[in-house]
This record gives structure tokens, sequence and C-alpha cells, in this order.
């Protein structure tokens, strides 16, 4: 298994590129089984460990994908399956979105249920009440969930609560019925957005995307597209806050500030300056200790649940007490206790953390649990004095493309090793 070895305490300085968005790029993907003809989308993260699932995915239900550097194009082959395998989902949560065009297209799906993971247990009833609202009957057999219409209906689904997943499952079921859905209480995030242009691009027509009131006219048959995703909000607020950390100057090309508004404005109120222009956010610190500021995640455009972790990190390194309240999943402090591994203090109250900043955090062995509470711990390595060797970095090549390349062009001190690519350069 891969770990990095690190040698922290080195300001991050200069340019880095920001990729496409991983989660506007999985469903997207998805939604190419929507229709028989040919898909290009450009702007996909193709390293990323979830995205070469979701190819799997594709193939496994009869879709050949052709992906070069950023450019995916995927194609009709066979005639489509409708069993998602279990090997992939349980790999991949976001597998559950074939449901959604699958579904309304075949009438009938049958998709592994996906499990908890570390972060939370993270049910899908959202997903299948919204389907059995436009007439959907659900059986469950031997860890699969089987839906099945025999005439699926457009029609009005309230989501108890905006999840981003079943939000982006309707869109898609909705997109392929001969009619108008509305979806109410719906997710509001850029990458449900992106998501909505692209089915426009198919053909159907959406609109609200932004509100919690989408409204999705379907029409069975959709056409093939070009598409170029968004750049990833959640990679630039790693690195924005990866540079608040490591008293660095760093300027995030192809970011979109207009997605990270709230973390922007929490990282501005620490006294880190920022500047932003059209795809560009500049970080650059000031030198001085950071402010204590306490956030509390929520639904967009609240503080992101995907930056909590991170925000965790930067407060330990801040010059007074704050908290972070985790509202949307409920086992999302892993972090923390290695984060006190590295001479952090940190007390955690159910959803509730208390941090109280500390001069500085000193490198030691950790390990990551999950993507963002491994890009966290990532980050308190590169701010730490000293040596650390992050272990299980398979969970943050889920969601980061080359970071360690990425982070050697910011002059940070970092290495894999046990890895078949080139190494880069060792500290
Ligand atoms: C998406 O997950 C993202 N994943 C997550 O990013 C992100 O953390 C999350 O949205 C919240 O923003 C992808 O886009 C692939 P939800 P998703 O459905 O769709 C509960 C990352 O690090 N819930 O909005 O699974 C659920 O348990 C990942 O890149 C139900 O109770 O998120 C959770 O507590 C991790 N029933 C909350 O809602 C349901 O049917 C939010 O889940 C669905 C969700």
């Amino acid at each position: 298994m891969d770990q990095f070895f690190i040698d922290g305490g080195k300001p991050l300085k200069g340019g880095v590129k920001i990729s496409g968005s991983k989660n506007a790029a999985l469903p997207i993907l998805i939604a190419t089984l929507l229709t028989d003809e040919v898909c290009v989308i450009e702007n996909v993260p193709v390293l990323l460990r979830d995205i070469r699932t979701t190819f799997q995915l594709l193939e496994s239900l009869g879709k050949k994908v052709i992906s070069q550097n950023s450019r995916v194009t995927v194609k009709p082959q066979a005639s489509l399956k409708t069993h998602a395998p279990y090997d992939l989902v349980k790999q991949m949560r976001a597998s559950v979105l074939v449901a959604g065009p699958l579904l309304a297209r075949f009438g009938v799906v049958r998709v592994p249920i996906p499990g908890g993971c570390s972060i939370g247990l993270r049910p899908i009833d959202i997903h299948l009440n919204g389907f059995k609202a436009l007439g959907a009957r659900e059986l469950v057999d031997q860890g699969d969930i089987i839906l099945s219409s025999r005439e699926l209906s457009p029609g009005r689904v309230r989501l108890k609560f905006p999840s981003v997943g079943a939000t982006e499952n309707l869109m898609m079921a909705a997109a392929a019925l001969n009619g108008e859905t509305i979806i109410e209480n719906a997710a509001r995030e850029p990458e449900i957005e992106d998501l909505g242009r692209f089915l426009i691009s198919l053909g159907a027509k959406v609109k609200g995307l932004g509100h919690s009131r989408i409204s999705v006219l379907g029409k069975p048959v959709l056409h093939g597209a070009r598409y170029s995703v968004i750049a990833d909000r959640l990679e630039a607020g790693t690195f924005m806050i990866a540079a608040a950390a490591t008293q660095g100057h760093v300027e995030l090309l192809g970011a979109d500030p207009t997605h990270l508004k709230d973390p922007i404005a929490k990282l501005r109120a620490c006294g880190v300056k920022i500047k932003t222009g059209l795809r560009k956010i500049t970080v650059i610190s000031n030198g001085k200790a950071l402010k204590p500021i306490s956030i509390k995640t929520g639904p967009y455009p609240e503080f992101p649940t995907d930056l909590q972790a991170l925000w965790m990190t930067l407060m330990c390194l801040s010059a007074g007490k704050s908290e972070v309240e985790e509202t949307i999943f409920e086992n999302r402090f892993l972090h923390a206790a290695e984060l006190l591994r590295m001479g952090a203090s940190i007390s955690v109250h159910g959803n509730h953390a208390r941090i109280f900043g500390v001069k500085k955090l000193i490198g030691a062995p950790i390990m990551a649990s999950d993507i963002r509470g491994g890009a966290a711990l990532l980050v308190a390595a590169l701010a730490a004095e000293g040596h650390s060797v992050l272990q299980r970095v398979y969970h943050i090549d889920r969601g980061y493309e080359k970071i360690e390349d990425k982070l050697s062009a910011l002059g940070a001190l970092i290495r894999r090793a046990n890895d078949s690519r080139k190494i880069s350069p060792s500290s």
C-alpha cells in the first residue's frame, strides 16, 4: 500500500491547476446511460480511482469508454444491462446513481445496497422514496434492491433532506420520462447544476438549477452531447487551506470562487488575504497567527462537510479556541484522533469538536481513513515541524489527482513510496 513521506514546515508557493470535479464527473458519466448516442465529456479527472471505477461500471452495463487525457468518450457497445455488479458498488457508493437512468429507461433495475462507510451509515431511503413517488415498487433480494415499474411517471417529489445523490438520481430518471417532474427540497450544490446542464445538452429541459425546486421536462429518447465538467471546488478548497496552513502564497488556476463563497469568507475572517478573479483564486498569508474561526457544516451554500476536516487542521494552528460542528455525516471526525498524535489539542463530543490552537504541529506516523480526512492529515503534515509518514494514501487517491506532484511543484517535500508510478523527487 502506498504511503507519503513528508517533511513539513515549508510554505507552499506558486501556481496549481485545479482538476475537473470528481463529484460532478461521476453523475455526468453515469448520465450517459440515458442515451444510445456518443457522449464526449471533457475535463474529467481520469486519474482518480472513483472515476476509473465508474468506467468499469459503465462497461459492465454495456458501454464502451475511451479516455484520452481528460477527455472521455462514452459509446454504445451492447444492449444495456440493468444489474450493477456488487464488486463495483462496494468500491464506490456513487454506483447507486445508475438506478435512476436505468429504471426510467427500462422499467427495472437491480442495484446492490451500498452499505455504510467510515464517515457514516449513509442510507439510500431518500433515493428510494423518490422513485416510489414516481410509481416504482421496491423489493430486497440477496442484498440487492430491485426497483421496477410498469410505467414510471413524471410527478412531484419532495425530499425530506436535500441529499446530493438522491437529487441527482431523480433528475436523471426524470430526464428519461415523458413529461415534467418537480423535485422539491432539492440539493443546490454546484455539481447538481453541472449535471443539470449536461442533461440539457442531452435534450432535456431543466429549470431551477441552484434553487431548491428543480423542474425536469424529460423525453424518452435523448441524444448524445459534448460537455466540459466544472473545476473541483473541493480540491480548490483543499489547496486554499493548505496554503493558509503553511503560511504560503498559492494561485489556484481554473478554480471558480463563486463555488467557495463561505470557505473564502471564513479564511478571510482568519486573516488570510484572498484575491479572486474569473477562474482564479489567490491565497496570500500575511505571516501573522491565524484568528480562530468556528464553522458549522451544512448543505450548499453553507460550509461544505467535505472541507470540515481540513478546517479542523487549520484551526489547530490558530491562536485560540474554535468549534467545528458537523451536521451532514454522523461519524466524520476520525481525523481528530490522528491530529492529536501530531500535538493538536481537540476534544470531540458527538458531532461537536472544540479545537485549541497550538504553536505548532509535530510530524508523526499517521493514517488516513477517508478522502477528506486523509487530505486534512496531509495538510497537517505539510504544516508540521519534522517528518511524517501518512499511510492508507489510497483514500486520498480517490479524490485528488497526482496530489504529490502538485504539492511538490509548490515546493512541498513529499514522496510517495511503494508506488509503481514514477516517484517525485525525494526530500
Ligand atoms: C455527496 O455524497 C458527495 N459524493 C460527498 O462527497 C459529499 O460529502 C456529500 O454529497 C455531501 O455534500 C458524491 O458526490 C459522489 P448526500 P452523497 O446524499 O450524495 C444522508 C467526498 O469526499 N442520506 O447528500 O452520498 C446521508 O447518510 C464525498 O467527495 C440519507 O439519510 O451525500 C448523509 O448523512 C464523501 N438518506 C446526508 O444525508 C439518503 O437516501 C448527506 O448525504 C441519502 C442521504
